[in-house]
């Protein structure tokens, strides 16, 4: 249906988020030094104007103006079939809107043709869908490093890069398994390092805890806001969880496909 999964991105945000992930996750180690230096372009600012899309009859989203700044972490909530994942997938350049633009850093990624579109996601932007979507045929570490390896690092600095994300998401020792070997809960956080490994400008996430227990949901939440924020990306969450967006910095709620409220809220845990 139109659950289809998609992730995303995270930035600076409040205190509150600081707690332990209580697996000895992503606070400190000589491997955040790297991790907190600024995405490789400054370029990640998103703005959609006027945007509109329809699926024949249906109008999904009609007439959006939404600006997002570099690091923040924005949370899309509202009701099921409210134009959600549409949004989201416009501002990713999954889909382009029939009416208005979507720009990433000043550049109209709508207005580009197909395959210099999905270049410009490849390296901008990360993704976290509800199911993972990891390649079942690779290892955790093969899955990671697949942005990089697409990006044209080579496979050992690539791997290497891919077992020191998969530490900072509490998953030392789970390297070689594929996601078949995996819960659920470990499955999204080696989802959270391959949308993070190329530090990409955005991540964009679609109920990335939609499969998740309520506890694992809440683990997977502070790993992806706090492991977002410190690569330095922006973070565009979809989420119809009041308590999975109470994570990020700025809530924006559709309403039958345009934004209904707008608002900065405080981010963390509720
Ligand atoms: N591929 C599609 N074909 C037809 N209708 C679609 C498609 N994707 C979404 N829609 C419709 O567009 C509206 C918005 O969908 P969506 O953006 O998936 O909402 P949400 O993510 O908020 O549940 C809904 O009415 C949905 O049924
Ligand atoms: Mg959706």
């Amino acid at each position: 249906m139109h659950e289809s999964p998609t992730p995303f991105p995270g930035g600076p945000t409040t205190s509150s988020q600081q707690g332990s992930p209580g697996y000895g996750a992503p606070q400190g180690g000589p491997g955040w030094q790297q991790a907190t230096m600024p995405p490789s372009s400054n370029g990640g600012h998103l703005l959609a104007r006027h945007i509109s899309k329809s699926y024949g009859a249906v109008r999904a989203l009609q007439d959006v103006t939404v600006e997002i700044p570099p690091g923040q972490s924005v949370a899309i909530m509202g009701p099921s079939g409210s134009g959600k994942t549409t949004l989201l997938h416009c501002l990713a350049g999954i889909l382009v809107p029939e009416f208005g633009t979507v720009e990433l850093g000043g550049v109209v990624h709508s207005a580009l043709s197909d395959r210099e579109r999905s270049k410009l996601r490849a390296r901008r932007f990360g993704f976290v869908f509800q199911d993972g979507q990891l390649l079942p045929e690779l290892s955790s570490r093969e899955n990671v490093a697949l942005p990089l390896l697409i990006g044209g690092t080579p496979r050992k600095s690539a791997l290497r890069e891919a077992d020191m994300w998969l530490a900072r998401l509490g998953l030392t020792g789970m390297e070689s398994r594929r996601p078949g070997e995996l819960s659920g809960g470990q499955a999204q956080r080696v989802a959270i390092a391959r949308a993070l490994v190329h530090r990409p400008d955005v991540v964009f996430a679609d109920e990335p805890t939609g499969a998740l227990d309520q506890a694992t949901g809440h683990e997977v939440m502070q790993l992806l806001t706090t492991t977002t924020q410190m690569a330095g990306s922006t973070l565009v969450l979809v989420s119809h969880d009041p308590q999975v967006a109470a994570w990020c910095q700025r809530l924006l709620e559709i309403r039958d496909a345009a934004i209904h409220d707008d608002r900065m809220i405080s981010g963390g845990a509720l």
